[in-house]
């Protein structure tokens, strides 16, 4: 089956508005035409609007790093899917291993934004991921499943057809470790057979399954070379256009 790659840019919180239209700007100039690889870019909130302006009439997709489940409401701090859509975000990441260790993120907490942003013609980027402690106890294929399972809990199968699950080991994320290229492909056939039952076949092979961890132009070609890895959730290398258009280029090549 034929899934085009997708790369997604995972800025974190680096760039002022003004420093990230530059590189919006350089991403654009650059691959904005393309159509062979799905680009999507993550800024911070406080740049999604400039970002929206540049992006307009390209090929390139903008997406949130995050959102609250609910609509609107006493949420200090909070961005709703109704806000980010106005920004024509069509993308949203939930459940960044960031997000569940520092901002104390649940299954269940992340299930519901996951529900909301499929309500909201949001597409989600549904991150999961062993720890070291966990991979070297054996218990990744456990919590992968436990976090896959959970985290698309309710889906249905008829709205489920943009969804994007993004496998990063945590022990590989802004660490410079990669997962080795068999290791990458073990879970990600896992999280696919996952997503056939729970889902079904057609849904689960249209699903694009993202490597998250150090990916860099270097290490780009071998680990989207296989069979189930349709692409990358990019850190470090999306902040600099350079890298960041490299791994499309990579993504493009890619058979
Ligand atoms: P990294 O981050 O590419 O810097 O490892 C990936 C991510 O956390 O999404």
């Amino acid at each position: 089956m034929y899934r085009q790659k997708m790369i997604v840019g995972n800025w974190k919180m680096n760039k002022t508005t003004a420093d990230a239209l530059v590189l919006i700007r350089d991403i654009a100039a650059t691959v904005g035409k393309r159509t062979d690889v799905d680009v999507v870019v993550c800024p911070p909130f406080t740049a999604l609007e400039g970002a929206s302006r540049v992006l307009e009439g390209t090929a390139v997709k903008l997406g949130a790093q995050n959102m609250h489940p609910e609509l609107n409401g006493a949420f200090t701090g909070e961005v709703s899917a109704p806000m980010l859509r106005e920004l024509f975000v069509t993308h949203v990441i939930l459940g960044h291993s960031e997000r569940r260790a520092y901002f104390g993120e649940t299954d269940a907490f992340v299930n519901q934004k996951v529900l909301t942003a499929i309500k909201n013609q949001l597409r989600p980027i549904l991150c999961v991921g062993e720890t070291l402690a966990e991979r070297e106890a054996g218990a990744t294929l456990r919590v992968v499943q436990t976090q896959v399972e959970r985290g698309l809990e309710g889906v249905g199968r008829e709205t489920a057809g943009g969804i994007v699950v993004a496998y990063e080991p945590v022990w590989a994320i802004g660490t410079g470790k990669v997962a080795t290229a068999a290791q990458a492909q073990e879970v990600h056939a896992f999280i696919r057979s996952l997503l056939v039952k729970l889902l079904g076949e057609a849904v689960a092979q249209r699903a694009r399954i993202l490597y998250g961890g150090s990916m860099k132009p270097a290490n780009a070609a071998e680990l989207l070379g296989q069979g189930d890895i349709d692409g990358g959730l990019i850190g470090g290398a999306s902040l600099e256009a350079r890298s960041f258009c490299d791994l499309i280029q990579a993504a493009g090549a890619a058979k």
